[in-house]
């Protein structure tokens, strides 16, 4: 064979990546290689093949890797988060929109060249959602894939449009020429706030449940920046793995849609600092509200309807609320703070 067949992880320093990394290396056979502008960790670096520094926008160094690889499954991870997106705007737009269009080009590039799909997994938001006012944001419950899809953030819009963009990359890709052929299989799954006990976010407007946890096992104060009856869904990382796991291994006859809600839990930040406080006695965690950081989450649902999710590909989350706290969070916060 002239080309390695590999699974290309993009973003792969990131959160998700730390822990699709380790969980992917012991599940697969095939090579893992990562493309990032940050380098891995040295403990997972020696879990991928190649670890290639630079950035998705990058079109020279994505024909590299194409001339180089033969690849059938992608994680693009690479993305801003919506904190960091109203600050530079304009960029958040090239690396979350540009770059994702990039990539998917350079699936349907691959596809072309080994004549099979490429499996294109991408994690949207709960930020594609935009919720007018609270009173709307309380009497929406669950709310549903197609519902309330107006959001107020560049990094919302972002993830929506690209949604749109991987589905036609899938389903409508040059519909007017006389052979057209999509060669991309796009998958995504609409997450909530990730809450992951081996790092830290950064740059992420639901970064308030992870860093009170965080702080709180390093014996620092938190002012949490919303207020406590602030309430989004947020799931265990490894929850959040293996839905684009599973997602990923889904049969496509199986598909109804492309994005795809999932959750597991629901709390108010209030309800968050009450384990914190019960987990790490003496915890000081106070609130000090940004009413502008706040306007985002009191835009994003409450909760989340994933009936498709289980229904199509058999999500189920191991983690509610209570157990990724006693039997993922603390335990593994405390280790690691030791
Ligand atoms: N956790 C992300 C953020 O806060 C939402 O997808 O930006």
């Amino acid at each position: 064979m002239l080309r390695k067949t590999v699974v290309l992880i993009t973003g792969a320093s990131g959160e998700i990546g730390h822990g699709l990394i380790t969980r992917l290396a012991r599940q697969t056979d095939r090579g893992i290689i990562t493309l990032d502008l940050a380098p891995l960790e040295p403990a997972l670096g020696k879990l991928v093949q190649r670890e290639i520094s630079g950035s998705i926008l990058d079109s020279n160094l994505l024909q590299r890797v194409l001339s180089e690889y033969e690849v059938d499954l992608v994680f693009h991870l690479a993305a801003l988060l919506s904190t960091r997106s109203e600050i530079t705007p304009m960029t958040a737009h090239q690396v979350n929109v540009e770059g994702t269009l990039n990539m998917l080009e350079f699936a349907q590039h691959q596809g072309e060249s080994h004549g099979r799909a490429v499996t294109f997994l991408y994690p949207s938001s709960i930020a594609a959602y935009g919720l007018p006012d609270l009173t709307t944001k309380g009497k929406a419950g669950k709310v549903k894939e197609d519902e309330w899809n107006h959001p107020i953030t560049m990094y919302g819009c972002n993830k929506l449009y690209c949604e749109h963009l991987g589905d036609y990359y899938t389903n409508h890709y040059k519909q007017l020429s006389a052979d057209p052929v999509s060669r991309v299989d796009f998958r995504c799954v609409r997450f909530p706030g990730l809450i992951s006990a081996a790092t830290v976010p950064s740059g992420g407007t639901s970064d308030y449940a992870p860093e009170m946890i965080h702080a709180a096992a390093r014996k620092q104060p938190y002012a949490c920046f919303v207020r406590p009856d602030a309430r989004i869904p947020f799931m265990a990382m490894p929850d959040g793995v293996e839905a684009l796991l599973q997602l990923a291994a889904a049969p496509r006859e199986k598909l109804t849609r492309t994005a795809y809600n999932v959750g597991a839990f629901n709390p108010s930040a209030d309800e968050v600092r009450e384990v914190v406080v019960k987990a790490f006695p003496g915890a000081q965690i106070t609130y000090k509200v940004d009413t502008k950081r706040q306007g985002i989450v009191d835009s994003w649902p409450a909760d989340v309807n994933d009936c498709s999710a289980r229904q199509d590909w058999g999500f189920a989350p191991q983690y509610n609320f209570d157990r990724a706290f006693s039997e993922y969070l603390i335990p593994t916060i405390r280790e690691r703070y030791r």
